[in-house]
């Protein structure tokens, strides 16, 4: 894949004028890889999901936007809202970097919302450079009013930890406002190399943190090098613990070395120790899932999470055509048995268009619209599908569960478009139940399946050409049912 090469001065170009960016947002929302239904960026590369909560009636999205292209250069948050989750409308940048505030100079980096009355706090990295080009991080904070005017605060909350290397960020905002407690946690990297949670402590949401510690995770001292986008989220009566490691490698996990992880376990905010129950495990078994966030919800219950369809580190097709990623569904997390399990927003059924007729052809070879909901109830031991095959039901991408194994395979190797070789071109996932039942969601370049109502997740990108749209059905017996899709996210031009 041609790869475009980037200088700094193109990629850490401030944004003057929307206007700027009109020949780009042209050239690319007509791609047949446009997403339906998952937020993507207006144009440029979209990365983390940013800010994510509910506040003023609704839910607002934030998500890492470098609007020049496919590259990670200057990052702005750009902000979009919802009232179920499922549709989403663009209002445009939230918060941008800036020359004059100094502290994020080169970059509005990742991090969390939080709604206190009528504001919704924001707590983010400023991505600092001084004159000689070194990295300073910054967790900042700016407040955004029912209006949707957002104010930065005049000075950051803190600065970097002089003991831990540049690499700190990604606030997370950690409330328990029954007892005055604040927590920020924030991914570091020791100068040893390990990556690490750094605490910061306040009795008041918006002022005076101060540092109290490393978090401890017995067993995890030396898992990775750098730890992005760390969260511990309380669901059910256990707490999880949710972050990146970097420079990892996994089994069965390609050569690929960022990973989203979680371990189930519990938090003791005294000690700084989170005791993990079991083993960590990944949180999604696909190829393309990074930097997840749960929401800061008032609204309801339910913890809910979205992430980067996307890794740093790989190119995708569409780099060719100058954009980049999307996030994925939101999922409602639930904990059973000491294991985290993920479903797609229970609002998701909102978008079910027209039911497809995919009932007993004798080939096994059904042709399917681009955007679909697929149903599987599986009713055998062993079972074998393939989506985006073509007309005679050969390539495409597989999905085989072999029974005496208990193992889910995953394959995207066969497709036309292969791409992130590094990465492998399959993953598997050992089931703690037979296999029962899949959910599968295809966008225009993306799957997402979600096996035994959330026990297991694979999502990834994929990039099938024209002839890549039947379902091909090898093996097993299965009740099926599907429905086409509707549009649910916002294309139009909101800077
Ligand atoms: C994770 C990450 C974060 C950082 C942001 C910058 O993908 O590297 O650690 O804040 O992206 O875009």
């Amino acid at each position: 894949m041609p790869m475009r090469t980037w200088t700094n001065e193109e990629r850490y170009k401030y944004l003057e004028d929307p206007s700027e960016l009109l020949g780009l947002y042209e050239d690319t929302k007509d791609s047949v890889y446009r997403q339906t239904y998952h937020i993507q960026a207006v144009t440029g590369l979209i990365n983390d999901p940013n800010g994510f909560s509910y506040f003023g009636g609704k839910w607002h999205m934030f998500y890492q936007w470098c609007p020049w292209g496919a590259v990670h250069g200057l990052k702005y948050w750009y902000h979009v809202v919802s009232e179920d989750l499922v549709n989403w409308k663009n209002v445009g940048v939230g918060l941008k970097p800036e020359e004059e505030y100094v502290y994020d100079n080169k970059g509005v980096y990742s991090g969390s919302g939080y709604s206190l009355e009528d504001k919704l706090f924001l707590y983010y990295t400023g991505n600092n450079r001084d004159d000689d080009y070194i990295r300073h991080p910054y967790t900042c904070l700016a407040k955004m009013d029912k209006e949707g005017r957002i104010e930065k605060a005049t000075h950051p909350l803190f600065k970097e930890h002089p003991d831990y290397t540049e690499h700190q960020r990604d606030p997370k905002l950690v409330a328990f406002p029954e007892k005055n407690r604040y927590y920020i946690v924030i991914g570091a990297r020791t100068k040893d190399e390990r990556g690490c949670i750094l605490i910061y402590g306040s009795q008041k949401p918006a002022s005076d943190y101060e540092f109290l510690g490393e978090l401890k995770v017995p067993g995890y001292e030396s898992f990775g090098g750098m730890w992005e986008c760390p969260s511990i989220e309380h669901i059910g009566d256990k707490d999880v613990l949710i972050f990146c490691p970097q420079y990892l490698k996994l089994p069965g996990r390609g050569n690929g070395t960022n990973q989203n992880v979680n371990i189930v376990g519990r938090m003791d905010w005294d000690d700084l120790i989170f005791t993990p129950e079991k083993d960590f495990s990944v949180l999604d078994e696909g190829f393309d899932f990074y930097a997840a966030a749960c929401a800061f919800n008032t609204k309801d219950e339910r913890t809910i999470m979205s992430a980067w369809m996307g890794l740093p580190d790989v190119s995708y097709p569409t780099d060719e055509e100058d954009w980049s990623g999307c996030l994925t569904l939101p999922r409602e997390l639930s904990i059973k048995e000491g294991r985290l399990y993920q479903r797609p927003v229970r609002e998701i059924v909102s978008i079910r268009d027209e039911e497809l007729d995919i009932t007993d052809n004798e080939d096994g070879i059904y042709e399917l619209p681009k955007t679909y909901e697929l149903l599987i109830d599986v009713k055998s031991k062993d079972f074998k599908i393939s989506l985006f095959t073509d007309e005679r039901g050969e390539g495409g991408l597989s999905l085989r569960y072999d029974s005496e194994a208990k193992l889910l395979t995953f394959d995207r190797g066969n497709m036309k478009t292969t791409f992130n070789e590094n990465e492998g071109f399959t993953r598997g996932s050992k089931l703690i139940d037979d296999l029962y039942k899949l959910q599968i969601y295809t966008d225009k370049s993306s799957v997402e399946i979600f096996v035994n109502d959330g026990e297991a997740t694979f999502t990834s990108r994929v990039f099938p050409d024209e002839s890549e749209r039947y379902l091909a059905f090898h093996a097993g017996e299965v009740d099926m049912k599907a429905w086409s899709l509707k549009t649910s996210v916002d294309q139009t031009f909101v800077i």
